[in-house]
């Protein structure tokens, strides 16, 4: 079948499917510190929304879903979705992007009802400084759940750590270096401004320029090429087993190579993860519409997909102070 392109010529076949804006931690740079009051249950899609959806975004070209929160294993029955995902023909790549507290409790399951991999977010290697980071999480849990997607196979293993000034930016050679034992893609992603401007300041954040620049400070990278890598760039450490990659959403935006359309918790299709700009489904969902109607929406949100963002890190503490900013948090969008 022929991909559908948008306006900018980009081919869109990967819908990101936030199931919850729920979450059993708190991140700092992910939720504001009072936390946030959740969206009621019947405001969420159900499940057989959430299929049909993507049943009939299969059919306009989708062939890669990641499903995401909030933190998707809160959400009961996701191991049903997960399987009833598998069974839509034409859906290729299905994963997970997860925070890892509950992966070891349902690794086994996951495998099981047909998912390909699972991203895990990782920001440090230190207990204590997990506590703080996530306002009370246990690393343990994380640690024990990412053995566990090693044992039973979901591959490969991507580890997601947001490098943040003064908080966890010294332990980004640790991260690296955790490629040399295993055959994980640590990837380093640029702190991006969502929400308040208690979470973000010019000062926190820290470009993949200097990231890599650390990075390097450990040996030579060696760039490696990846099938279907997205927005990371990767590099390879000498005789490491794994790879590093880094994702630069705000130093250089990938954005003219863009695949993909976000879907929210409460039902908006969301064409720019930095746009406020979302298409409403559940009225069409709720009210009878038909799946050619459902699948004029989801043309309408490639259609109005823009060409790009044009965040400059000089003006964000302005724009985030002013709130003309990406007012829903990250974890009401799923990354
Ligand atoms: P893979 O298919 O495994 O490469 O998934 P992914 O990198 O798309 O997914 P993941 O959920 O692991 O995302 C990693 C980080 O990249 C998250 O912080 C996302 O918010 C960020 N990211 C993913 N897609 C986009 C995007 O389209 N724009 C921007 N600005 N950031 C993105
Ligand atoms: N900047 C960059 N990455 C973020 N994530 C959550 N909030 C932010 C932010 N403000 C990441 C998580 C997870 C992914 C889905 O999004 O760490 O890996
Ligand atoms: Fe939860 Fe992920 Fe947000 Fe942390 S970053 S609070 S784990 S949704």
């Amino acid at each position: 079948m022929k991909l559908l392109k948008d306006n900018y010529q980009r081919s869109i076949d990967y819908l990101r499917v936030s199931i919850t804006d729920r979450c059993n931690l708190r991140c700092i740079y992910c939720m504001p510190s009072g936390g946030l009051i959740p969206i009621e249950h019947k405001e969420i899609l159900t499940y057989e929304e959430i299929i049909r959806v993507i049943s009939i975004s299969s059919k306009i070209g989708v062939r890669k879903i990641r499903i995401t929160g909030g933190e998707p294993l809160v959400r009961r029955n996701v191991v049903y979705l997960i399987e009833s995902i598998k069974n839509i023909d034409g859906i290729e790549d299905l994963s997970l992007t997860t925070n890892g507290i509950l992966l070891s409790r349902y690794a086994e399951e996951l495998k099981h009802a047909g998912l390909d991999r699972v991203n895990v977010s990782l920001d440090t290697l230190n207990p204590e400084r997990y506590r703080m980071i996530t306002r009370g999480g246990d690393l343990d849990f994380v640690l024990k759940g990412i053995e566990a997607i090693e044992r039973v196979g979901l591959n490969p293993i991507k580890i997601n750590m947001v490098p943040i000034r003064g908080i966890n930016s010294d332990e980004i050679k640790d991260f690296a270096k955790l490629t040399l034992k295993s055959p994980y893609q640590v990837r380093f992603i640029e702190y991006m401004p969502f929400g308040s401007e208690e979470m973000w300041s010019t000062e926190k954040f820290i470009s993949t320029e200097e990231i890599k620049s650390i990075v390097e400070s450990i040996d030579t990278l060696y760039p490696v090429k990846m099938k279907k890598s997205g927005p990371a760039r990767y590099f390879r450490l000498e005789n490491g087993l794994g790879v590093i990659g880094f994702i630069s959403p705000i130093s250089n935006h990938f954005c003219d190579e863009c695949n993909r359309l976000r879907l929210t918790a409460d039902g908006k299709l969301r064409p720019c993860l930095f746009s406020e700009t979302e298409v409403d489904l559940k009225p069409a969902l709720r009210g009878g519409a038909s799946d050619d109607e459902i699948k004029r929406l989801l043309k309408l949100s490639i259609e109005i997909k823009p060409e790009g963002h044009n965040i400059d890190p000089e003006k964000l503490a302005l724009m985030i102070k002013n709130r003309e900013f990406c007012r829903r948090p990250m974890s009401r969008i799923g990354g």
